[in-house]
């Protein structure tokens, strides 16, 4: 099993995507993979999300598929019974810690101060979320994270764009970004797969 830190290496940007229809998901996810990107987080906000990281899985080779959004009590179980490689939480508590640990799946919990990183790092985490990062303070916040918390290394989520992921990627403790705005609502209700290629490989350009 992979160690939550390398998940942080797969690609810059971890594409955060909301799907409302599940035959969406294998073409997102091959769109994306022939931009160059190696991994998607598929949120559970919608009905069709566990169905599809099965689909991505059972049709899509050589993609990590994570599951986000893990908020509700048992949505741990059901992502990994789909077959996620990996779990997403935008913030943490002691009970959800606790079914994201009982999987053994590698995660990345969110956290947006540093007595909760702190706290993440007494458990043995190392590699987290930084939701949301905009709003949360943003690259001289985290900045200012890397010199008394050296050891932990941060995905910055919330508000990242093209334009200021640069910013992000630039900082010692940051390995990736998360953002949605690869897999935007109208290219896929379009089904405009070669734009969010072109979104894809601009991002990898990035990294
Ligand atoms: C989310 O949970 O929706 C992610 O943080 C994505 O945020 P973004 O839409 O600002 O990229």
């Amino acid at each position: 099993m992979r160690a939550a830190t390398d998940i942080l290496d797969i690609s810059p940007v971890i594409p955060v995507v909301v799907l409302d229809d599940a035959t969406h998901a294998a073409p997102l996810a091959q769109a994306l993979q022939r931009g160059g990107i190696r991994t998607i987080e598929v949120t559970l906000r919608t009905p069709v999300a566990l169905e599809a990281i099965e689909r991505i899985n059972g049709e899509v080779e050589g993609i990590t598929v994570g599951a986000g959004t893990i908020t509700q009590p048992g949505q741990a179980k059901e992502a990994a019974r789909a077959g996620a490689g990996y779990l997403v939480t935008p913030g943490t508590t002691d009970r959800l810690l606790d079914e994201v640990a009982d999987t053994e799946l590698p995660a990345l919990p969110g956290v947006s101060t540093v007595s909760e990183a702190l706290r993440l790092a007494e458990r043995g985490m190392r590699a987290l979320k930084f939701f949301p990062a905009e709003p949360a303070g943003g690259v001289p916040y985290l900045k200012s994270l890397s010199s008394p918390l050296p050891e932990l290394s941060f995905c910055p989520t919330g508000g990242i764009t093209p334009d200021n992921a640069g910013r992000y990627l630039a900082l010692p403790n940051v390995r990736c970004v998360g953002g949605s705005w690869l897999a935007p609502k109208e290219a896929l209700a379009k089904g405009d797969w070669g734009h969010i290629e072109a979104l894809a490989r601009q991002a990898v350009a990035l990294g």
